[in-house]
């Protein structure tokens, strides 16, 4: 008997799937024991690029969660509600469930996992971060033997096509959203993706698989790409790094809490996420012993998310297929506590701040003297030209924590000298 899907949203991600369920040869022998059953949409009058038999599109979404024939649901609607409910009410009704919505499982994870745990059903979220990679069926499995101590990625692929724009072409971060949004590389609102808030629902998905604990998402340090500037990327150049959103997810010895956080840092070039350029992702997880993984690919799109949805579906029907009355601890969620978070403070970074001054004689001295009285060692400190009658000093600093940075940079901002601090940046 094949094992019935209903799908929730027929949309980007939802049509591929579609597509890619429905053209099965070459492709895995369990596909075709997969049928179409039901599809929910908002609009039943839209064109739709796939056909389906009459009768498997509806509206009517509750329908398709508490229908008892339906095996496993797949949630590809995306938003926060009608979802959550819907997921939550399949779960409920013992149905396996396939998302691929980041917001939904940052904001909701707890509730959703501990109802698939009281269901004993599973449910699996392979397109919700890195799109087509696969990033979190190996952190669940293959690298689960290793104790990890970092996760690093370029998960949005809005905010690095942009970067990689602004760093190519010397343009300006507004012109290059306003085009990027033209030609469909950017939403029509760009807020969760150029304000690291798409990134940080990734990275707490990530944390709370490499770290075996909950996340909550606003412990989750966020800063996006808005003031970074056409003038910081091209010191950074100068200075041998390129500048990435980056999402960070790192073990803090130690107290063996965690810092999970997301912001554009300057990425040394020979650094391997420094090559990883436009619209791509990628993922570098480091961990003891295997040292160094990433992963690369594409971090959306139709194709590349059918492909990480339907390796979800796959491993369900497998499930589905072995009879057995205990769950599977390699799909299932096991977490019941949160991760502690360390606080700000106490992170250690290296620091590109960027300083402009009156043309006095010592700023340089006072500036250094300033981050001296805090601890703050400095690996450079230049003046790199005027900006019309004022002088420009950029200050790259050896690693301190943000607590002595933000201590001295306070001092720093009491001197008369200084006119405006236009760029703080984190130096990886
Ligand atoms: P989309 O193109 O906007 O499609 C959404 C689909 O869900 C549409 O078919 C829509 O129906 C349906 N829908 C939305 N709200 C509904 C409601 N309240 N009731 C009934 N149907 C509703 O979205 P998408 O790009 O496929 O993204 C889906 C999910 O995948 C999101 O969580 C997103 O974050 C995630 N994701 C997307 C990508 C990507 O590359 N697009 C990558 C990774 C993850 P109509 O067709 O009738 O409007
Ligand atoms: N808006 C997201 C991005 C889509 O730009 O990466 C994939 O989650």
């Amino acid at each position: 008997m094949g094992v019935k899907l209903g799908i929730l949203g027929l949309g980007t991600v939802g049509t591929g799937t579609v597509q890619l369920l429905q053209d099965a040869v070459g492709r895995h022998p369990l596909l075709p024991e997969i049928e179409i059953y039901r599809v929910g949409v908002r609009s039943h009058n839209k064109p739709r690029a796939v056909e389906l038999p009459e009768g498997t599109i509806t509206t009517d979404l509750e329908a398709i969660v508490n229908d008892p024939l339906v095996d496993i649901v797949v949630e590809v609607m995306g938003g926060l509600e009608p979802a959550r409910s819907l997921i939550l009410q399949a779960l409920r009704n013992g149905k396996h469930v396939v998302t691929a919505n980041k917001a939904a499982i940052a904001r909701f994870g707890d509730e959703i996992f501990t109802t698939a745990n009281a269901s004993g059903v599973y449910v699996l979220l392979e397109a919700a971060v890195g799109g087509g990679i696969p990033v979190i069926q190996p952190l669940k499995q293959s690298l689960s033997v290793n104790r990890i101590h970092t996760v690093t990625g370029i998960v949005n692929g809005t905010t690095n096509y942009i970067l990689t724009r602004m760093q190519n072409e010397g343009g300006n971060f507004d012109d290059v959203l306003a085009d990027a949004q033209r030609l469909g590389y950017a939403e029509a609102d760009p807020t969760a993706d150029v304000d690291g808030l798409d990134a940080a629902d990734k990275i707490a998905i990530l944390a709370s698989l490499a770290f075996n604990g909950r996340i909550d998402l606003q412990d989750v340090y966020c800063e996006g790409i808005r003031q970074v500037s056409k003038t910081d990327i091209a010191y950074a150049e100068k200075l041998g790094f390129v500048i990435k959103l980056l999402a960070i997810a790192k073990k803090i010895t130690p107290s063996s809490s965690l810092s999970v956080r997301v912001h554009p840092t300057l990425v040394p070039k020979v650094h391997p996420l420094a090559s990883i350029n436009g619209v791509y992702n990628a993922i570098l997880v480091e961990g003891e012993p295997i040292g160094q993984v990433m992963f690369f690919g594409p971090g959306a799109g139709a194709g590349a998310t059918a492909s990480a949805v339907s390796s979800d579906i796959l491993n369900l029907v497998a499930t589905l297929k072995t009879s057995t009355t205990s769950p599977n601890p390699l799909l299932s969620c096991g977490h019941q506590d949160y991760c502690q978070i360390a606080p700000t403070a106490e992170l250690v970074t290296r620091f590109y701040t960027r300083f402009l001054t009156g043309d006095h004689p010592g700023v340089i001295g006072k500036i250094g003297t300033c981050f001296g009285n805090h601890g703050v060692s400095l690996e450079s400190i230049v003046q790199t030209g005027f900006q019309g009658e004022l002088a420009e000093i950029v200050v790259v600093t050896h690693d301190v924590t943000e607590g002595d940075f933000h201590q001295a940079l306070a001092e720093i901002r009491t001197l008369e000298a200084i006119v405006s601090i236009p760029s703080l940046l984190r130096v990886l």
